[in-house]
């Protein structure tokens, strides 16, 4: 594979990068962000009025990684006194697998100087994110059904711990706690299903 580089945009900011360069970068990771946002109640907005403005307020970063002009994966972060988020953090597909979202996390952490920043990863994408988050400790604080999108449960890594939560506690290991929580929608499913069929067989014909 050709040579990764990686930056940050707000440092290329305030080393007077030409604007257009960085205009076009941040297209680039927008078209990026699109493969996994796109059904994000509106993301485009959010990325253009939130997550660029704080890259000039000091308040937001990008990370990127890239191979020449072609950005291949970002992360995207906050950092303020009361919040550090990543918000975003995606590696294009064909680059996978290669260690760049490991060194994506590790230049967030030492940007955000937070070793369990908060990030949301919808459930079925929590696979991919396992052996990072194991290797830095990070817990699996609760799960929202429908935080984002209807029926989609996005799972909030490194949140604030739920108290007395039978679903995620005693069990912090977030492999762990994926597979509990898949097993108890997998009960709950399955004892629908049997409710279904009892309900369908009393049912008498008129
Ligand atoms: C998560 C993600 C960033 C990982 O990027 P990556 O460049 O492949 O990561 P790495 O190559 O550094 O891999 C890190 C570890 O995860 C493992 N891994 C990567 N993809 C995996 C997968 N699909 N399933 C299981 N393990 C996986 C690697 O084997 C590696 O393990 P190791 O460190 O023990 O060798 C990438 O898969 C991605 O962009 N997924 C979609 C992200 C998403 O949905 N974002 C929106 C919410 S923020």
């Amino acid at each position: 594979m050709s040579k990764i580089e990686i930056h940050n945009l707000q440092e290329l900011i305030q080393q007077n990068y030409p604007q257009e360069t960085v205009e076009k970068m941040l297209q680039q990771i927008l078209v990026l962000s699109m493969q996994v946002k796109q059904d994000y109640p509106d993301y485009r907005n959010w990325f253009l009025n939130t997550q660029v403005p704080g890259l000039y307020d000091n308040t937001r970063n990008i990370i990127i990684a890239h191979i020449k002009e072609r950005i291949v994966g970002f992360v995207s972060l906050k950092k303020t006194e009361e919040e550090k988020k990543i918000c975003t953090f995606y590696v294009e597909k064909g680059f996978r697998q290669n260690k760049i979202g490991t060194i994506l996390v590790e230049k967030a952490i030492e940007y955000l100087e937070e070793d369990k920043p908060l990030i949301t990863i919808p459930l079925s994408k929590l696979h991919e994110f396992i052996r990072i988050g194991e290797r830095l400790g990070w817990q699996i604080t609760d799960i929202k059904e429908n935080l984002y999108r209807i029926g989609i449960p996005e799972v909030i890594v490194n949140g604030e711990q739920r108290e007395n939560d039978s679903l995620l506690l005693p069990t912090k290991s977030l492999k762990k706690t994926w597979r509990k929580y898949k097993i108890e929608k997998w009960k709950q499913l399955s004892k629908n299903i049997t409710i279904f069929r009892i309900k369908s067989n009393n049912k008498t014909c008129n």
